[in-house]
């Protein structure tokens, strides 16, 4: 009789953890996924802040689990939705931030909110995501898809924001300004400073056009759809400048660079897992 009582709790036992994990975690889970590949390079895994990119960042990227003080737990879930889709310079934070919202569904959005909830105590209520008692769904669940930028966008701007060689310099020590304001220095490395989360740009001019550069940082998901670089919801005017400056850098001596970056590079490759 014992052993037979025992066979048959084990199978429940497992049903109603599978019951369990799959309704409770369905959008923490979704959230964690998107977090491993799109933040965990600089939160780090565990979210204390160690991504292999924290390390060249200034200020470092926020420690999510609240290792040494209350700071996560003092934020709403609104407050945290704001950051993740304005990104840290939408909300007077660092641009190291990143912008988000022009990147996932609001659902998804929410979702990672959801995962950044498990990560440090707090109070704050659980995020609903349907209709009570139906599973409509509360949040927008689709992507927004932007278009391609024209080529003929970059010559009518440079035209108009650029017309002689006085204006272009101009334009190009504006462009190195909003560069780091915006955040590009948080993964692109240039002359030794940078975040290693995307290719080094020291030598960007060489190989780039600004036309593409231009057209490139205003919508990357419209070249590649799941590329790691976010759309930073960047007005015209800064892209120029900014696709400007990026084409006139162009350092000889990257070669030892490149060689000591390698590793950093694996380690990406190796963290940034699937999707
Ligand atoms: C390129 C590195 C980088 C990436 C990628 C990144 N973050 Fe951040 N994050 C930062 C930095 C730097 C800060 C600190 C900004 C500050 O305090 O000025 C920060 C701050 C935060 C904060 C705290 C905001 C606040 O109000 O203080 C949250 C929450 C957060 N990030 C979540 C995320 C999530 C979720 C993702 C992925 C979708 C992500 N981050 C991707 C660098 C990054
Ligand atoms: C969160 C990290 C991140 C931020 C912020 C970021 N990038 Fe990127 N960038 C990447 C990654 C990753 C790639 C590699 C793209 C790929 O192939 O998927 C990339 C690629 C590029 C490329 C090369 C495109 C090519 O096809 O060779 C350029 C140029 C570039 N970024 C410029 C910028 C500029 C300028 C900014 C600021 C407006 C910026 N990036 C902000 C991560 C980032």
């Amino acid at each position: 009789m014992k052993r037979k009582g025992k066979l048959f709790v084990v199978p429940f036992l497992m049903a109603f953890m599978l019951v369990a994990v799959g309704c409770e975690d369905k959008y923490v889970a979704k959230g964690h996924k998107a977090y491993s590949r799109y933040c965990a390079p600089c939160h780090g895994d565990t979210g204390n802040g160690s991504g292999y990119n924290a390390k060249n960042m200034d200020p470092v990227p926020r420690d999510l689990t609240d290792g040494d003080e209350d700071y996560m737990a003092k934020l709403s879930n609104d407050e945290i939705f704001e950051v993740l889709q304005l990104g840290g310079y939408g909300v007077d934070l660092s641009g190291g931030m990143p912008v988000w919202g022009k990147v996932f569904s609001e659902e998804e959005l929410w979702s990672l909110v959801a995962y950044v909830r498990t990560l440090h105590p707090n109070e704050e209520n659980e995020i609903v995501f349907t209709k009570p008692d139906s599973k409509e769904a509360l949040f927008n669940t689709k992507r927004v898809r932007y278009p391609m930028v024209r080529e003929q966008k970059f010559d009518e701007l440079l035209e108009s924001l650029a017309p002689d060689e006085e204006a272009f310099d101009e334009q190009v020590a504006v462009g190195e300004e909003i560069y780091a304001e915006v955040g590009c220095n948080a993964c692109h490395r240039v002359n030794g400073e940078g975040g290693t989360l995307g290719p080094n740009l020291s030598a960007a001019g060489f190989m780039l056009q600004p036309q593409f550069i231009f057209r490139w940082i205003m919508n990357p998901q419209s070249f590649v759809p799941k590329t790691r670089m976010p759309n930073l919801d960047l007005n015209e005017a800064d892209a120029l400048a900014i696709s400007l400056y990026v084409s006139t850098l162009k350092e000889a001596s990257l070669q030892n660079e490149v060689l000591q970056e390698d590793g950093d590079a694996e380690d990406g490759d190796a963290e940034a897992g699937g999707v």
